[in-house]
């Protein structure tokens, strides 16, 4: 199956440009080029405007402004901010009633606010937007048919907006070339005041103040590069400048009070001479933007900065006490993001994990078309296209260190009408991904990976029919990109699972209003193919995966006494607290409830003396993530601990049965691996030492907790991916009593 014209998927047939200015007239251009059978009109009091772009082909249709309004199916606002409102009656009054709209000003909050005066039915169909794209110049003769090309577009559409009317806005910049965004309204005004209001006030300000001396004149002959640059954007429109910082006042005052408490303290250090400690500044805003200049010009090089090791320094000792929510699920945040992209309606997400694994997979939905607004403070809002709406991505799909983005997706995109490819970082790389091409393969799907059967993975989308497939591996991962790929399929899939594992996947699909057979505690479920999801909100529980590194740090700690709220206690996930129980372990479940089908507790643990134990082979899949940290437990236990019938750790974002059992030897523990599990002799006490995490999250997470029983200082190399599934673990633990500190190298 060949590539779509990503552009071809604008629905509207009439697009209409109020106001064509430079930002305007490019839109107009853009279009035409992409779209040459599109309608365009334009309304501008500028008629010498209106004439050029008639008579260079960009304007293809013209009447009166209520004829142009009434007969759009796409009405675009150029204009400068104040002047917006005034539209809005008339865009009322006139527009058919399927018509979208959407402006581009530097200001969203206002609109809103305006928009709140208008019929509901009306606001539902104006997205807000804003290119961050532009230049001083303007008028339609500044135009440029690829400003947006390669440029970050924000979208500010509040949950009431329609998702059609979004995905239409989405799909009109998509066309021009743009990387659409999305972020609330007041969020982006309280940015944008910083990145760019400010800035602008400030060049037209030291423009005007030199003019205002006396020998401008001899000023303004003797100004060389530095005055250039710093002044160039105070050669942009005044009005529309004028228009943003009275409209957007609130932000631009905050951000300008706090410049002018920052230039009063640098006149003082001038005033002292204080030459070092001017350097010291000049030196951290030099790297600051040399590193900005680098993520513009040479993204990939900065990514790979982005990611430079850190390490953790771990004082021994100490004890847990506290209250915390931990981060969201992991899982779970990632499934809302592809459910409520593929729903018809606007999903909105609390308690969404704001962790690089979800992160990669939020912006691989805005590449194939679904606005997303957020996260800000774990909440998010996903305006859905349905399950026929993804775009062609225009490039490799991107799944950073995340196993479960990359088998998920690869079910869901292996059933689309278009091409795709999925990467990931050098861990994830490695990883076994045929174990869902084979069965996938067998529903007709096309996917290439690399001869040793690991990504990336090449995608040609297909029609699928359905299976009915007896998982060998008991793998969550697995059952969730057939059950993806079976909602596109002809028919009946059906997957049956050899041992219990985590069923967020069919807990969502049902709250999500999709029919499913079976499933937990069945050991098959099965789905037909063809079915449509509806929109829905989801509270995302803590992650019991990262909870269990408190937990054990609290149970092997003396002294210790620790309170995790709202954790996800799904029974297909609770294996670490059954199995700390089977040690010793002392942990109340308070407060039960459900929220959005998952199970959620708050969960009280206490130090208590802990001894090792043989692990049920059926509790594997029910602990899988959370025996790293479970070894360390083993390790401070009385006696021995085995596992077996675990091979799956060795194919996770590392061995993890050799990284733990490398660092625990490090500490001096005794122990023996197997191919499939481990045996560690604990109670013997933990030394120090350094221990290489070798990139996996977990693992350094594991070993941060055991310096609270270590003798000596601990430090854990290459911790940087505890971001991924964790980001405020250092300062959440600290908050409870571990001693750690983060160094980068
Ligand atoms: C996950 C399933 C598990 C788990 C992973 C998340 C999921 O992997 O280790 O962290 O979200 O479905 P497997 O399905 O490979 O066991």
């Amino acid at each position: 199956m060949s590539l779509l014209n990503t552009a071809a998927a604008l629905n509207s047939q009439r697009i209409c440009i109020v106001g064509l200015g430079m930002i305007g007239g490019s839109i107009a251009r853009g279009l035409r080029r992409a779209l040459p059978d599109l309608t365009i009109s334009a309304v501008d009091q500028d008629a010498e405007a209106l004439k050029t772009a008639w008579e260079d082909g960009t304007l293809t249709a013209s009447g009166s402004i209520e004829e142009l309004l009434s007969s759009a199916d796409l009405v675009i606002l150029a204009v400068p901010p104040l002047t917006l409102p005034n539209f809005l009656a008339q865009l009322q009054t006139h527009a058919q009633s399927h018509a979208v709209f959407t402006d581009v000003g530097s200001v969203k909050t206002h609109i809103i606010e305006a928009l709140a005066d208008c019929d509901a039915n009306f606001a539902s169909r104006f997205v807000p937007g804003h290119p961050i794209a532009g230049s001083e110049k303007s008028g339609y003769l500044a135009a440029n048919p690829d400003l947006f090309a390669g440029r970050k577009l924000i979208l500010t559409p509040l949950p009431q907006n329609s998702a059609a009317a979004a995905a239409e806005v989405n799909r009109l910049w998509r066309a021009l070339g743009a990387e659409v965004l999305g972020m609330s309204p007041s969020r982006h005004d309280e940015v944008l005041a910083a990145t760019s209001h400010l800035p602008h006030l400030l060049a037209y300000a030291i423009v005007d103040l030199l003019l205002h001396q006396d020998s401008s004149e001899d000023i303004f002959r003797y100004a060389a590069g530095g005055f250039a640059d710093f002044s160039r954007v105070a050669s942009s429109n005044a009005q529309m400048w004028s228009d943003v910082f009275v409209a957007n006042a609130e932000a631009t005052e905050k951000v300008l009070d706090q410049y002018i408490d920052y230039l009063r303290s640098l006149k003082a250090l001038i005033n002292q001479r204080a030459g070092e400690d001017l350097k010291t500044i000049f030196q951290r805003a030099k790297q600051t933007r040399d590193n900005f200049v680098l993520r513009i010009l040479n993204p990939a090089q900065a990514m790979a900065m982005n990611n430079t090791p850190s390490s953790y320094r771990i004082s021994p000792g100490g004890s847990v006490t506290g209250t915390i929510r931990v981060a969201g699920d992991k899982s779970i945040s990632h499934r809302s993001i592809i459910f409520g992209a593929l729903a018809k309606g606007v999903t909105r997400v609390t308690g969404f994990l704001e962790g690089e694994d979800a992160m990669n997979t939020v912006a691989a939905f805005r590449e194939m078309g679904v606005t997303v607004t957020g996260p800000e403070n774990g909440e998010l809002t996903i305006f859905g296209v349905g399950m026929q709406g993804l775009q062609p991505p225009r490039k490799p799909l991107y799944m950073g260190n995340s196993g479960t983005a990359m088998r998920l997706l690869a079910g869901l995109l292996a059933a689309q009408p278009f091409d795709s490819e999925l990467t990931g970082d050098e861990s994830l790389s490695g990883r076994p991904m045929e174990r869902i091409v084979k069965p996938l393969g067998q529903m007709g799907a096309s996917i290439e990976m690399s001869a040793a059967g690991t990504p990336p993975l090449r995608i040609t989308g297909a029609d699928l029919v359905g299976l009915s497939y007896d998982m060998p591996v008991a793998s969550a991962q697995v059952k969730s990109s057939l059950l993806l790929a079976g909602l596109f399929a002809e028919g009946k899939t059906s997957v049956t699972e050899p041992a219990i594992c985590r069923d967020h996947t069919e807990r969502m699909l049902r709250g999500f209003g999709y029919e499913l057979e079976g499933g937990y505690p069945e050991a098959v479920v099965t789905l037909f193919g063809g079915g449509s999801l509806q929109a829905t909100s989801i509270d995302v529980p803590a992650d019991i995966s990262s909870a269990a590194f408190f937990l054990v740090a609290a149970a092997i700690t003396p002294g210790s006494e620790l309170i995790l709220q709202h954790v996800g206690v799904n029974p297909t996930r609770t294996g670490i607290i059954e199995l700390l129980r089977q040690m010793g372990a002392r942990i109340e479940v308070s407060n039960e409830k459900e929220v959005g089908g998952e199970p959620v507790a708050d969960l009280t643990v206490r130090y208590s003396s802990l001894q090792g134990i043989e692990i049920d082979p059926a509790l594997v899949p029910l602990t899988i993530d959370e025996f790293p940290v479970l070894f360390v437990a083993a390790a401070c236990a009385d006696g021995r601990t085995v596992l077996r019938g675990a091979e799956e750790l060795r194919v996770k974002e590392s061995d993890r049965i050799e990284a733990m059992a490398e660092g625990l030897k490090t500490l001096g523990i005794e122990l023996e691996t197997f191919a499939d599990g481990i045996r560690i002799e604990g109670g013997t006490g933990l030394g120090g030492g350094i221990i290489d995490s070798h990139g996996d999250h977990r693992i350094a997470m594991a070993f941060a907790v055991a310096g609270l029983r270590a003798s000596a200082e601990i430090e854990i190399l290459n911790c940087q991916n505890v971001a991924t599934s964790f980001p405020g673990f250092v300062s959440q633990a600290t908050e409870v009593g571990l001693k750690i500190e983060e160094l980068s190298d």
